[in-house]
């Protein structure tokens, strides 16, 4: 393995540039996960286009990913809800070539009953996570597939699992992206373009900080961390179209996880839908 200084993955660093860079576009990048996602992908020397709502925060990220790794940074202030979103990141990247899509922006910006905001106050919210996510890999896709390699990971949340109350939006919405992002799998697999579902659980972020401070709860001390989360979701593309972590781990002999069980289901209707509208 050649791994670069800094990166906490046991990828081949330049197996992974070659298919995936050479640069990777990180949506939402300012904290969390995301910085850890570009900091991670510079290490590996990734090229990084770095998006979220604050550039000022963004423009410190880029000095930083310089210094460490020399590697090239963007940065992209845009507000992912508004309805123009698309055109602006498609006009910011301009002709760099983006080969890894990472989609990180996501949680919902209120952690509340869904009469308690207005229709009109959820309907940002709910266009970052449906019609923001679906422009982003169809341009981004696009170029991938013409190209014949790439990779897209979309963060996303055991929420997509099933409803719950007081993420009614959240729940939705990221039915939505794991769906989305399971059929581009199916579709791009014979294109040489990895899609990845990181689906996760409750992690330390410091949006999910400001939830849980919003409701007076205390931050547990044992959340996983973007720095523990980022490296599977860099390992696991390519080979799955869903991890879902922690239940992914440590497996028991013999039990088949519950990506792989999600993979096995989407080649099955994928073979049977293709009885009645072809392949
Ligand atoms: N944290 C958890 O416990 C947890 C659990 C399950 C799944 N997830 C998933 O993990 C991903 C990251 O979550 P997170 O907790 O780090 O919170 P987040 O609020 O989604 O923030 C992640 C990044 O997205 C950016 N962002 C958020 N809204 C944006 C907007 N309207 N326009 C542009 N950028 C925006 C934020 O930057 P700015 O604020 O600077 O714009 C930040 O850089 C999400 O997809 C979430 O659903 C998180």
């Amino acid at each position: 393995m050649d791994n670069h200084a800094g990166s906490a993955t046991s990828l081949d660093s330049q197996q992974f540039i070659k298919k995936y860079g050479p640069w990777a576009l990180v949506v939402g990048a300012s904290h969390g996960l995301g910085a850890e996602f570009a900091r991670q992908l510079a290490a590996l020397g990734f090229n990084c286009a770095l998006l979220s709502r604050r550039p000022a925060v963004l423009d410190e990220l880029k000095q930083e990913l310089q210094t460490n790794f020399g590697i090239e940074a963007l940065v992209i202030g845009v507000d992912l809800m508004e309805p123009n979103a698309i055109e602006t990141i498609v006009e910011q990247v301009g002709a760099r070539e983006i080969g890894l899509l990472v989609f990180n922006a996501g949680a919902p910006p209120f952690t509340e009953h869904f009469l308690t905001a207005s229709a009109a106050q959820w309907a940002g919210f709910v266009r970052m996570n449906t019609e923001t996510v679906y422009h982003c890999c169809h341009h981004f896709g696009a170029q991938m597939v013409a190209r014949k390699r790439g990779g897209i990971i979309l963060v996303g949340s055991h929420a997509a699992f099933g409803g719950t109350k007081k993420l009614a939006l959240y729940t939705a919405t990221k039915g939505f992206i794991l769906n989305l992002g399971e059929s581009l799998w199916a579709e791009w697999q014979q294109h040489n373009v990895d899609v990845l579902n990181l689906v996760i659980g409750s992690t330390d972020t410091p949006t999910m900080r400001a939830h849980m401070a919003a409701h007076g709860m205390p931050i547990p001390d044992d959340l996983p961390t973007a720095q523990q989360i980022v490296p599977l979701g860099l390992d696991a593309l390519g080979s799955v179209p869903t991890l879902v972590h922690p239940d992914d781990l440590d497996l028991a002999e013999g039990e088949l996880s519950r990506g792989l069980q999600r993979r096995d289901h989407v080649l099955e209707s994928t073979e049977i839908s293709a009885k009645f509208i072809g392949d």
